[in-house]
């Protein structure tokens, strides 16, 4: 096997040549809803959320799902019930969170820009804490709290000027010249001024320093960062009741287990023992990044340039991140049949980019037209980057909890991408 073709992760395992999820044989799934189309596996989320919350067992410890991974309704339901709560960064992921059953008084607003009407949603439906990112937003949401007469729990995103090893520069957050969160010194006089605010709630730190981070190393450098200004802010009177470290925990893209919750669990613990801190993790890829495959068929196989090239019927609107970042995901045939040839093959999809691909130069038994490939760990940001471009209605997602399958959103219609679209008349 080349290595294109790693062992699949569960909860998707290969049996007599066919990959399959729990009992499902993932053709048939192929064969019901049509390809392209994501399939997640609830029971593989909800796995995660358990491991998450059992390994945080001795501290007070809120695991907020970050949404933006996977909104999919149906998912946030079963994460909720689990026992999680979520990390959004609009209005649009809290109409999310609460639609799903995943109570307020769990949800943690992050992101740089909010307007005052996602700030007015957030104070209404009783959010645990704003994210608050810079001076600006601070007072606007002072402002706010005010007209409506609903104090604001606010917390402020530290920068901790963290340079992260993550697989790309797009996303690296905890350096200082980005446009997240507050350098310390800033925070600090900010955190000073809240404290006389009548409409504001200092409740909480926050800080989140990349995506897709596989060392603990550098969550111990901001967690000793942020406990420095919790200690200063004490001894000024002001006491903090939420540490929030953020996501960005790394899955095992190309195999392995990524930064597992036990590993952070044994390097964190130790350090917030006794604290009186509530501690909050944001994790949104290592909660559902393996839990999730793309299915899609090859159209046509040629030969261009020295290259074959599988055409595949999802590319960079289905799946943005080989496109954008680089990104690496397994690529394997839903029926491995032995003996079959490999070699060199670019899988792209049907975009008129040439920057529209889902791997590249990827060593894997070549394919032929109509073969069926499962593109792995694509259940964190995948749909939810999603796009309609080249007028593509976007794949539909089916969620399989133990023996049932559900069909949580069908495939997007012409309908669909033609509804709020109007020709005036002309004048
Ligand atoms: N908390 C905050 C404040 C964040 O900005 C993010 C991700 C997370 C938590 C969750 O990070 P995770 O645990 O999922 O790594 N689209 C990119 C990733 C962008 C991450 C943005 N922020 C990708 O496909 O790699």
């Amino acid at each position: 096997m080349g290595p294109g073709v790693l062992t699949s992760s569960l909860p998707f395992e290969r049996r007599e040549g066919v990959l399959h999820v729990g009992t499902h044989a993932l053709d048939t799934f192929a064969e019901r809803f049509g390809t392209p189309l994501y399939v997640y596996s609830a029971d593989a989320v909800v796995a995660q959320v358990r491991r998450f919350r059992e390994a945080f067992q001795p501290l007070d410890f809120l695991l907020a799902y970050s949404v933006k991974a996977n909104g999919c309704l149906a998912l946030l339901n079963r994460i909720g019930a689990a026992g999680a709560g979520a990390d959004i960064v609009s209005g649009g992921e809290l109409a999310r969170a609460l639609r799903a059953g995943i109570h307020a008084s769990n949800v943690v607003f992050a992101g740089v820009g909010k307007t005052e009407a996602e700030m007015e949603a957030g104070l209404r439906a009783g959010i645990l804490a704003f994210h608050v990112e810079s001076a600006g937003e601070l007072r606007l949401l002072a402002a706010v709290a005010e007209r409506l007469q609903i104090k604001a729990p606010v917390g402020l995103r530290v920068n901790p000027d963290i340079l992260t090893d993550t697989p790309h520069a797009y996303t690296r957050t905890g350096h200082a010249a980005t446009k997240f969160g507050i350098a310390v010194d800033e925070a600090l006089e900010l955190y000073r001024w809240a404290a006389q605010e009548p409409w504001l709630d200092v409740v909480g730190i926050d800080v989140h320093i990349g995506s897709q981070i596989l060392d603990v190393a550098p969550y111990l450098q901001s967690l000793d960062k942020v406990l420095g200004i919790v200690d200063i802010l004490r001894d000024e009177g002001i006491q903090l009741k939420l540490l929030d470290l953020g996501g960005g925990f790394g899955v095992g893209y190309e195999g392995g287990p990524g930064l597992t919750p036990e590993v952070l669990a044994e390097a964190l613990i130790p350090r917030l023992m006794g604290k009186g801190l509530k501690l909050i993790l944001e994790p949104g890829r290592s909660i559902v990044g393996e839990a999730g495959v793309l299915l899609t068929r090859v159209c046509f196989v040629k030969e261009a340039g020295g290259k074959t090239f599988a055409i595949t019927d999802a590319g960079m609107t289905e799946l943005l991140r080989p496109s954008h970042y680089d990104g690496w995901h397994r690529i394997e045939p839903v029926h491995l049949s032995p003996g079959a040839p490999e070699g060199p093959v670019e899988v792209v999809g049907p975009v008129c980019e040439t920057g529209d691909f889902l791997a590249r130069d990827r060593i894997m038994p070549i394919p032929s037209p109509g073969d069926l490939l499962a593109v792995g760990t694509a259940g964190a940001y995948g749909y939810v980057m999603a796009s309609n471009y080249n007028a593509r209605p976007r794949p539909p997602e089916v969620m399989v909890e133990g023996e049932h399958v559900h069909l949580v959103r069908p495939r997007e219609t012409e309908d669909d991408l033609l509804r709020h679209e109007q020709i005036p008349p002309k004048s």
